[in-house]
């Protein structure tokens, strides 16, 4: 299984003069805010020009916020403009810009456009690297299972950004390239998520690991553990959850070294290539999503890919425990006791809390092996956390307000929004077991996501640790056009490389 490098769009900047509108497919995007009148474009030719204005006159054209026109121009040097409405400039964010390409991506998928020419003369403020990473995302399909036949009709392969003369191209390309390759990795950690989950096994998901690490060159190696290494090691919870299905777990660690890295960062994902709950079966509606319950995993992987290639000065190790949730004749029952790898015990009330179990021994072994300066779990943990955010924003709770801080300044900046919720002790007292150290569920219905997070922090150590709950987040997003609500979002992957690659996590501090 190799992550998708589909839909990289090519990127170039040049000048109103030397924009070069050969071949066919073409079309000028031309931004407009809301009410601020007339276009701005000087590549406008005069008739596509008079014809706006006329739609602008009759407010059909107005630049709210999401709203595209596309006009037809058969005989122009491009093939048809389209009007990008950004809304009020006042409101205008990177996210802003983000949806409304979104938008835009399906007006051009439907009028056939395979190249645009971004006109920016005028528009110097607008983010270029959120433009091109939503076109990115907006124009991912998932089609392994579909006939040749029915594959989507080409889509935007080649984006100009057409500049002022003053503006230093070299910069912006560069920015834009990079928000492209940090995209097509989300589009990776997408591709592993879609995948139905018959193909997307433990075992895939190591052999994923392994071909990044392949790939990834000297800096990189993968070591998987099996069952019988995790049994030398005591991993017992993670065992425990595996114990259903007849796939066998794996513990996929992908370390990426630097030789002069002074920090060292682990990222954890849940691995769960299905969520069946257990002998604690979940409800049969709905339970095909649960496919996505490696979301962690995957936004890990893809994560870890993008650092052999973007090679910065740090050492980042990806964990991934990777098991199938499953019920049968040997699963693991309700009130069974464990013991995970660093000794504590662990009373398993419910087999549907399997997550936190696998991550127990995951987050254990990998404080101990490389004592990172800090580690961030993600993981599709609770549907509590869809309750208290929604599909709007993920959970973050953490043992280090600088660590959950320079996350969430991450997150703010590629529109993958974390809250953070509190963790006092109170809620690590309700994790406390009747007959073990510890329970793997809390009291029902109260502070659902909490109470997970205060379960896996009795993992972590000393160690800055911050937990990201992606359940809400990870698929069914409606609020994102650049996002197809049926498709995994690959939430996370931005966001940890902006993280990664900015100043913030190299400092552990969040950004002033
Ligand atoms: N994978 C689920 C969480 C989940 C729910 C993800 C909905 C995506 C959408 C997790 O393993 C789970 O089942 N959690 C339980 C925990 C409970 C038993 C304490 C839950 O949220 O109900
Ligand atoms: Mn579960
Ligand atoms: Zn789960």
């Amino acid at each position: 299984m190799k992550l998708s490098m589909d839909m990289v769009t090519s990127i170039s900047v040049c000048t109103a003069e030397d924009m070069n509108w050969e071949g066919g497919g073409n079309c000028l995007v031309v931004p407009l805010y809301r009410k601020e009148f007339p276009l701005n474009s000087a590549l406008l030719q005069e008739e596509e020009e008079l014809v706006l204005q006329a739609l602008v006159d009759r407010e059909v054209l107005t630049g709210a916020a999401g709203t595209c026109y596309y006009l037809p121009a058969p005989s122009r040097p491009y093939s048809g403009v389209l009007v990008l409405g950004l809304g009020d400039r006042k409101k205008a964010t990177a996210e802003s810009l983000r949806r409304a390409v979104g938008k835009a991506a399906s007006l051009l998928k439907a009028n056939r456009v395979e190249r645009i020419g971004v006109d920016l003369v005028h528009f110097p403020e607008l983010p270029v690297p959120a433009f091109v990473e939503s076109l990115n995302l907006a124009q991912y399909r998932f089609d392994t299972y579909k006939k040749e036949e029915e594959k989507p009709a080409p889509a935007v392969r080649e984006v100009v950004l057409v500049v002022a003369d003053s503006v230093d191209k070299a910069a912006l390309l560069e920015a834009a390239e990079r928000a492209a390759f940090f995209s097509v990795a989300a589009n990776g950690a997408r591709h592993l998520a879609n995948t139905a989950s018959n193909d997307m096994t433990p075992a895939v998901l190591a052999a994923a690991a392994q071909k990044i690490a392949e790939e990834g060159g000297e800096q990189c190696t993968c070591a998987v553990l099996d069952q019988q290494r995790m049994e030398e090691l005591g991993m017992n919870a993670l065992l425990g959850v595996a114990r259903g299905s007849g796939k066998p777990p794996q513990l996929i660690c992908l370390e990426y070294t630097h030789p002069e890295a002074t920090r060292t960062i682990t990222l954890v994902g849940k691995g769960v290539t299905f969520d069946t709950g257990g002998i604690s079966l979940k409800p049969g509606a709905k339970m095909h999503e649960m496919k996505f319950d490696m979301c962690g995993a995957a936004v890990v992987l893809a994560t870890m890919m993008a650092v052999t290639r973007l090679k910065p000065v740090l050492n980042v190790i990806g964990v991934v425990p990777a098991v199938e949730n499953m019920p049968d004749g040997n699963a693991q029952t309700p009130g069974e006791i464990v013991r995970a790898c660093n000794g504590k015990t662990i009373e398993v009330l419910n087999t549907d809390a399997e997550g936190r179990l696998i991550l127990a021994d995951a987050l254990a072994y990998a404080v101990d092996t490389w004592k990172p300066d800090c580690i961030v779990d993600l993981a599709t943990l609770t549907g509590a956390v869809v309750i208290a955010l929604g599909h709007v924003a993920a959970g973050v709770v953490g043992s280090d307000s600088a660590l959950v801080q320079s996350l969430v300044a991450a997150g703010e900046s590629t529109g993958e929004r974390l809250w953070e919720l509190p963790l006092w002790e109170d809620y690590e007292e309700m994790m406390e077991g009747t007959f073990a150290d510890l329970s793997n569920i809390g009291p029902e219905r109260e502070a659902g996501t909490i109470t997970g997070a205060a379960f896996l922090k009795a993992f972590t150590g000393d160690t800055p640790w911050a937990h990201i709950d992606i359940a809400g987040v990870s698929y069914g997003i409606r609020n994102k056009p650049y996002l197809k609500p049926e498709y995994a979002t690959g939430f996370g992957v931005r966001l940890l490389l902006e993280w990664l690659t900015g100043r913030t996590a190299q400092s552990g501090q969040a950004s002033e």
